[in-house]
């Protein structure tokens, strides 16, 4: 296999946009309690919050983090998680049916996020409250003082005010499961008369309707359009969730094959420019000049369909404290999916602003952790930093041609998906300036396949500066995962069939792998 990659530093799609590596802690399951926060482990800071896990948080890096859900923040009352610890109640957790503690609320996620360093996105709920609860809950955070929710947040131990930006308008208001579900015409009025007052105690946020909890929803396109014709002056955003899994239909779980899940991308790649679409349509019938952006603040591989099928699920009424749910052991294969859906981002990094991979530790997490034990990196999380680490400056236009592979769902797929980054005035090393990184992923189960990229438009002399690359290793299979017995089993390793010679870059793939490249 092959495949050819045109590259231009002139044809560019716009700047990376930071946001766009960001993650999500929601109340549910161990992602908050006995994943980032856990006062009895031995790593506990003065706050509860794990050492171990932020560090591997600080190292993944997610650029923001969206809280506190979810599901969860649609019957979530925030005034539970605020002041003395031991005056907190213990609640039903309806969405997930479990007993929330509340030990853990908005001024201990604020420390931990200013402890990694990372941006906080804020969920108020639009499923049992309104924009009044809204309305107190930014004036908490956001007011300086001198009035009762600022006084407070300050009575409570902090001072400044947070400063968030980014809020969500509830969560998923479009799926029945959601407490409070709505019709997209009861949303859309909900959603327009909280922006606007939310904006009148601080005009200087950021607010992101929301949009369909997955491409497959029955109202997708029409929810979209109703929404963004109420509230189109009034947000900045519209989001998108999707979640990926590879199904069996052997074991009866339903369409789909390993070469679907594989060209997952190409359902992501749609669903934004349908977004987009539609989002473009209404800007012209309200003749409008804003564009709204992408906050695609869900996505991941989620082995959904066992789970619903599980025990385990069905026996979700036990309202126990922090159970484990959902907590995918994430593949090799897993991975490289992972690989291409931060490659669909990148692609479209003109119109999706804020990207979060759900969720971030535990919970379909990039991080696991156990309780009073220690904590690791999943597959998923290497092409999840180095892109973070790694995509810099402009998103370059990528033209891919070469073989393809036939899938059910989508017809043929390119065999190598790519991704490109060009910043201009990067140098790595002893290099001259500018810097090519290649995100790249062979969707072959069993082929190497050869990549070439001629290099004619750039000026100046580029040379492989870096090359690392993800795949089963010796003894391992497609399957293989990082576990408590084995926490780096895979990661990453030199990728070593790359050069450049007579104007080109080439690289060889191995089956089944994603890999960076960067020529400097
Ligand atoms: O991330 C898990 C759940 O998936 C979230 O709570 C919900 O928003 C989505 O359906």
């Amino acid at each position: 296999p092959h495949a050819r990659l045109t590259l231009d530093p002139d044809f560019t799609v716009g700047p990376v946009p930071r946001r766009l590596f960001g993650s999500f802690a929601e109340h549910m399951g161990r992602c908050v309690y006995t994943g980032i926060f856990e006062p009895d482990h031995p790593t506990a800071d003065a706050d509860g919050l794990r050492q171990d896990v932020l560090e591997l948080t600080r190292e993944v890096g997610p650029t923001v983090v969206r809280y506190p859900g979810g599901n969860f923040v649609s019957g979530y009352d925030w005034e539970d998680g605020v002041g003395p610890r031991d005056a907190r109640p213990r609640r039903l957790d309806r969405a997930w049916r479990t007993i929330e503690t509340n030990q853990f609320g908005l001024d201990e996620f604020a420390t931990w996020a200013e402890k990694v360093g990372t941006e906080v996105m804020m969920a108020v709920n639009l499923g049992t409250r309104g924009m009044q609860e809204a309305c107190d809950l930014l004036e908490y955070a956001n007011h300086a003082s001198g009035t009762r929710l600022s006084d407070l947040r300050r009575s409570h131990g902090r001072q400044d005010p947070y400063g968030f930006r980014l809020w969500c308008l509830g969560n998923e208001m479009d799926g029945p499961w959601q407490t409070g579900h709505k019709t997209a015409h009861e949303y859309g009025r909900l959603a327009a008369e909280t922006a606007r007052a939310m904006r009148t105690v601080d005009p200087s946020i950021e607010l992101v309707a929301c949009g369909s909890s997955s491409r497959a929803m029955p109202t997708f396109g029409e929810w979209e359009r109703v929404v963004l014709e109420h509230t189109y002056d009034d947000v900045d955003f519209i989001s998108a969730h999707a979640y990926y899994e590879e199904k069996d239909p052997a074991a009866g779980e339903g369409e789909g094959t390993y070469g679907d899940f594989l060209a997952s991308a190409k359902d992501m790649d749609a669903f934004i420019e349908e977004v987009v679409a539609t989002a473009d349509a209404v800007r012209a019938r309200g003749r409008h000049t804003k564009r709204i952006g992408i906050s695609f603040d869900e996505w991941n591989v989620w082995y959904q369909t066992r789970w619903q099928s599980s025990d385990r699920a069905n026996a979700r009424t036990a309202w126990d404290v922090a159970p484990r749910v959902i907590e995918d052991e994430y593949s090799v294969t897993d991975a490289v999916v992972v690989g291409t859906l931060l490659n669909s981002l990148l692609r479209h990094g003109d119109r999706v602003a804020v990207g979060c991979q759900a969720q971030l530790v535990n919970v379909i997490g990039l991080l696991r952790s156990e309780e009073g034990g220690p904590a690791w990196k999943q597959t998923i999380a290497h092409p999840f930093e180095q892109m973070r680490r790694r995509a810099t400056g402009e998103i370059l236009d990528v033209r891919t041609t070469g073989d393809q592979v036939s899938t059910q769902r989508f017809d043929d797929v390119d065999l190598v998906d790519a991704a490109a980054t060009w910043d201009a005035g990067a140098r790595l090393g002893d290099s001259g300036e500018g810097v090519l990184t290649l995100f790249l992923a062979n969707r072959s189960q069993d082929e190497a396949a050869d990549v070439e990229v001629p290099l004619r438009a750039f000026s100046g002399e580029l040379r492989v500066a870096d090359a690392q690359v993800l795949a089963a290793g010796e003894g391992q299979d497609r399957h293989t995962a990082n576990t408590l017995e084995a926490p780096d089993a895979v990661g990453l390793r030199p990728l070593r069939e790359v050069s450049v010679a007579d104007g080109a870059a080439r690289a060889t793939l191995p089956p089944l792998s994603w890999a960076v490249v960067q020529l400097a």
